[in-house]
């Protein structure tokens, strides 16, 4: 099947999506980057990788930690996400950090790097084996890779909330999800995992389950449709958008803590290997 999470979407509409969304996706996704940055641990003098490094939110807070001698590379396939990380590098007024554009499947890198990590960017690999094994070839002897990577889909609230809301509506069942195939859930079977990276040569694997609480602020709530699959659901069935808008926010109003945050439970992994 076509990798539809390929170059040509990063750098076509998903690519310029995700830069649209990039402020409200970094606040949802901070406590996976809190987690990447806790397992990872770069410290001062540290040269860092940061794959699939979008909008580069966590590339840049690796960069106010390696300081002074430290450096973080961010790489990412997508035009759009490197452009948008570059301006945010400008505003951060950082000097140790770059971020290039370019495929960690075959990436070269310049010099290598003692930690190759990732939130949520190293999914959507054609041919995972490979990619891996050109990602170790950019770490040190026994450098570290640690990727946080989602966990089965009906275990990510992000996921099978609005996958739930919108059933009742659907005229006929959406494609199923192959667990196999590059995408979010591209990593999601951890035994999977573990024979990827042995297979691209990676040693001391281990992948543990964590559960995170993924939080919608309440300014976001309202918008947070448009940040899921529902809108590209709704085109491809010609459905009625107006009632699954009004039940999806419905659905996140219901999950408000004390501070009006909508909670999202989401189980990922650590995924952790030695070059
Ligand atoms: C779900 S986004 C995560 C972005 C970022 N790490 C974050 O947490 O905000 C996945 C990212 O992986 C990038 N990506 C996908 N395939 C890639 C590849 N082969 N090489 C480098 N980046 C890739 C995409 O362009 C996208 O920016």
């Amino acid at each position: 099947m076509a990798n539809v999470h390929d170059a040509a979407a990063w750098n076509g509409e998903t690519g310029e999506r995700w830069v649209r969304m990039s402020d409200m996706m970094d606040s949802v996704l901070a406590p996976a980057g809190d987690l990447l940055l806790q397992q990872a641990g770069p410290t001062s003098g540290k040269y860092v990788l940061d794959i699939g490094c979008g909008a580069g939110a966590t590339s840049l807070r690796a960069a106010r930690i390696v300081v002074p001698d430290g450096m973080v590379t961010g790489l990412d396939v997508s035009g759009p996400l490197i452009g948008e990380a570059r301006r945010r590098l400008a505003n951060a007024k950082l000097t140790n950090a770059t971020f290039e554009h370019g495929d960690a499947a075959h990436w070269s890198a310049p010099a290598p790097y003692d930690i190759a990590m990732s939130r949520f960017g190293v999914m959507f690999f054609d041919d995972p084996p490979g990619a891996f094994a050109n990602i170790r070839k950019a770490l040190k002897p026994g450098g570290e890779m640690v990727a946080i990577t989602w966990n089965r889909p009906e275990l990510a609230e992000l996921f099978s909330l609005p996958k739930q809301v919108i059933s009742p509506f659907l005229k006929y069942p959406p494609p199923a999800q192959n667990l196999y195939e590059p995408g979010p859930f591209g990593l999601s079977d951890e035994v999977y995992t573990r024979k990827v990276l042995e297979q691209a040569g990676w040693s001391d694997i281990s992948i543990t389950a964590q559960d995170l609480v993924l939080k919608v602020a309440p300014e976001h709530i309202r918008d947070f449709y448009n940040n899921t699959p529902l809108p590209a659901l709704v085109d491809a069935q010609e459905l009625d958008e107006g009632p699954i808008r009004a039940a999806f926010t419905a659905a996140l109003e219901d999950r408000r803590d004390d501070s009006g945050s909508a909670c999202l439970k989401s189980g990922v992994w650590v995924v952790r290997a030695r070059a």
